[in-house]
């Protein structure tokens, strides 16, 4: 029988999610998998070449011509845009402001969630995102369901973001996270929603060794039955 494990870690955007997957990751030495990043790259693609997400045939077109391509290296997602590295670029506000309804198209999601499901076909693997305990490993061993205080996110991402955009303000961060979960939990398809058997885990005021250390808590249970 096929034992590997696959933890599935979803929840808000900027609530810690992928800094708690990557140390995971680490500590387990597992694959770790930033679903977010490959909806980050598509949009990439979309706004440069001006494609109209409500246009169906623009929309299938692109998705031929997208080929995505994902390393780990030390545990950082570099992400390919067809041989182009854009690890950096998709961060920045821009993608942002429109990854949401991107990723809300069906034929984006099915394409996305076909390639995460052959990535965790057969290994130990983390993944974080937003649908991967609901849609794309419903199985999943263990799942767990993050979230924030809002202003503490934004505050969190704002010290992210600015060396790299001096300019960018506490307000405008605020408003692309509220803007961004509005459409996650609201899109008709695989909307951001808790599993029911995820486990919540609220990071408010914890530390990133305590939201660890929780998070291996759950784990480990499961690495003893191998
Ligand atoms: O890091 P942050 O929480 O800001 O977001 P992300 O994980 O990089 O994801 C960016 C966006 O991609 C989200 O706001 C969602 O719209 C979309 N996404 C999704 O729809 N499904 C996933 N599994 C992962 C991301």
């Amino acid at each position: 029988m096929d034992s590997h494990i696959v933890v599935a870690i979803d929840g808000y955007s900027s609530c810690g999610k992928s800094t708690l997957a990557k140390a995971l990751a680490r500590e387990l030495h597992f694959i770790y998998v930033d679903s977010g990043a490959m909806y980050r790259a598509v949009a990439l693609y979309f706004i440069r070449n001006q494609i109209d997400p409500n246009n169906n045939s623009q929309v299938l077109e692109a998705l031929k011509n997208i080929h995505l391509n994902f390393h780990s290296r030390d545990y950082e997602t570099h992400v390919t845009l067809n041989d182009e590295e854009v690890s950096s670029e998709i961060r920045l506000m821009p993608v942002s402001e429109n990854v949401s309804t991107v990723a809300a198209i069906k034929e984006v999601r099915h394409e996305m969630v076909k390639q995460q499901q052959r990535m965790g076909r057969s290994k130990n693997i983390v993944m974080d995102g937003r649908d991967i305990g609901t849609a794309v490993f419903p199985n999943a061993q263990i799942k767990i369901f993050m979230t924030a205080d809002p202003k503490v996110r934004a505050e969190r991402r704002l010290r992210e973001l600015l060396p790299k955009n001096p300019t960018i303000t506490l307000e405008e961060i605020f408003e692309n996270l509220a803007h961004r979960d509005y459409q996650d939990t609201t899109r008709l398809e695989s909307p951001l929603v808790r599993a029911h058997d995820a486990i919540i885990l609220d990071n408010t005021d914890l530390t990133q060794q305590e939201q660890l250390l929780f998070a291996l808590s759950i784990v480990e249970p499961f690495l003893e039955k191998k």
